[in-house]
């Protein structure tokens, strides 16, 4: 009777362990907020795994979209031989990325977020797509921080190649490739625009 009871005071220190040891390591948001930053250099010879980046593009499932149209999709170039391929395609980002192990292609299909029936609910039309797919991109970036990566979005890339490189249906606009890595430099903090020049109370 001793032995279990104290078998099970052990069961539950080390819960009570693990939990605490949790709590002190999860960033908060605001610390993601604050770490998530571009970056332009990446540490060499660092590998992500497929089931990682599967963990980190099932979070980006619980982003909001238009409808639940869901309409972001994502084509990750995870060997070598992809890898290589897209950099060529990314202009003068290369030399910036070209040591994160993965990027990942961001696109959204037309004609879902925003339409009704087949026709353009409102103004906006399309771009209710791209909205969609940059609220996507946002849960990436900042639960790949979450993950301990780092990463570059990049809206210089030749949308022609890369669709041609994965075979990505005319349906689909091509947006973002991301690159994911692990930081080899500290960046600066960018300038952020004074809150009352962007917002205005009424
Ligand atoms: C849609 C989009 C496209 C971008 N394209 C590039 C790019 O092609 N190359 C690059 O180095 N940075 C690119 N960036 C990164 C921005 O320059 C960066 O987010 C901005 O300077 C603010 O810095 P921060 O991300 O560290 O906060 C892009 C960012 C976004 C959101």
């Amino acid at each position: 009777m001793r032995i279990k009871a104290l078998f099970g005071a052990l069961v539950a220190l080390s819960v009570f362990a693990a939990c605490t040891a949790e709590q002190a390591t999860t960033p908060s948001l605001d610390d993601l907020f604050l770490t998530r930053r571009s970056i332009r250099a990446y540490e060499p010879g660092r590998t992500i795994s497929e089931a990682q980046v599967r963990e980190l593009l099932t979070a980006t499932q619980n982003a909001p979209s238009w409808a639940n149209q869901q309409p972001s999709k994502y084509y990750v170039a995870i060997t070598p031989e992809k890898h290589d391929a897209v950099l060529e395609m990314i202009g003068g980002n290369k030399d910036r990325v070209v040591n994160a192990p993965v990027m990942i292609v961001s696109t959204f299909e037309k004609g879902k977020s925003g339409f009704f029936r087949g026709n353009p609910a409102n103004d906006a039309g399309d771009f209710w797509g791209a909205y969609d797919n940059g609220l996507s991109n946002a849960y990436l970036v900042l639960k790949a921080r979450e993950m301990g990566f780092d990463t570059l979005i990049m809206g210089m890339r030749e949308s022609d190649k890369l669709r041609e490189l994965f075979n990505i249906p005319e349906e689909e606009m091509i947006l973002a490739v991301i690159a994911l890595g692990y930081r080899a430099e500290e960046p600066n903090m960018p300038v952020h625009r004074p809150l009352d020049e962007v917002v205005k109370f009424f």
